[in-house]
């Protein structure tokens, strides 16, 4: 067994190593850890506390993957429900489909009962008043409905509140892989951006036979280059882990343009090996670990690479 989910993650980490502890398949686990992420709104990355876009509501992206069925289960700019987790496992286990968007996704949602939240807690509600008086004048907000948002976005782009997310991996005591995210994607993101979090094969990718991967950070990187799929995919081809998750580095480097910036990438093996990569990321990275050896889940440091 093992379980590997990023600093964003604290709050459910304890909940989800039990679950484990306790043989609980690993989905189950991941999204029993994940739903305390978005209950918590000190993590201002995640569900209930998410920073909003730029009309000021709080859209959200999650998605599972169970790697025994490879199954998968995924939401993207959902507004009004505090666990999209939940929401895109239901989409896996209760339709046809593998991803719902938007308003459909929130139709779901509703007929499904999942529980409601705008999400938008008082101080984000405030730095979004704030910025967008800063960035557009004192009476844009009544004027946003009919404003051009393309300048206005790009301005208000904020390093200090953009892109990070919860991704959870874990390994059962019977074997089976299985990832899961979570995240209200960049603060201040034009209506309707999805990130990679509820892109499988991009944010996040399991396979029971091979391993699991997520990411965290710049979503608009890790779609192009596919990198949670190609770690997968790099361990299928017989590279050791280290290695899978250095050539998923090295196709991140090859991107030209764009939005290029950090990347951190969470790796398993079927073995229940771990590596944690923090690519072109300042500052201390950190991830929690657990195995059945440990009394508890450890916090520990992300190796960095820059390219
Ligand atoms: N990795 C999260 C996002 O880009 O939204």
């Amino acid at each position: 067994m093992i379980l590997l989910a990023n600093s964003e993650g604290a709050p459910g980490i304890s909940a989800s190593a039990a679950a484990l502890r306790a043989g609980k398949p690993a989905l189950d686990a991941l999204e029993a850890g994940i739903r305390l992420v978005e209950a918590d709104p000190k993590v201002r990355s995640v569900g209930r506390g998410g920073w909003p876009n730029i009309l000021g509501q709080v859209e959200l992206d999650a998605a599972v993957m169970d790697g025994t069925t490879l199954r998968t289960g995924a939401v993207g700019a959902l507004a009004g429900y505090l666990h999209p987790v939940s929401v895109a496992r239901a989409v896996m286990e209760r339709l046809p489909h593998e991803l719902l968007v938007g308003a459909g996704a929130a139709r779901f949602a509703q007929e499904i009962g999942a529980d409601r939240d705008s999400n938008l807690i008082a101080d984000s509600a405030r730095t979004w008043r704030e910025l967008i008086k800063h960035e557009a004048g004192p009476h844009a907000i009544d004027r946003l409905d009919n404003m051009a948002l393309i300048d206005l976005c790009r301005a208000a782009m904020d390093p200090e509140r953009v892109r990070d997310t919860t991704v959870y991996l874990g390994r059962d005591a019977a074997g089976g892989l299985a990832s899961a995210t979570s995240t209200s994607g960049w603060a201040w993101k034009y209506p309707g951006r999805l990130g990679d979090s509820p892109i499988i094969g991009a944010g996040s990718y399991a396979d029971s036979a091979y391993g699991a991967a997520a990411c965290t950070h710049t979503g608009e990187m890790t779609i192009r280059a596919g990198t949670a799929r190609s770690i997968v995919l790099y361990l299928k081809m017989g590279l050791s882990l280290r290695d899978a998750v250095d050539e998923a580095v090295k196709d991140l480097a090859r991107l030209r343009g764009g939005m290029l910036a950090g990347v951190v990438i969470h790796a398993i093996d079927a073995r229940g090996t771990a590596r944690v990569v923090a690519v072109n990321c300042d500052g201390d990275i950190r991830y929690w670990i657990w195995t059945p050896d440990m009394q508890a889940p450890e916090l520990r440091a992300a190796e960095h690479q820059e390219i």
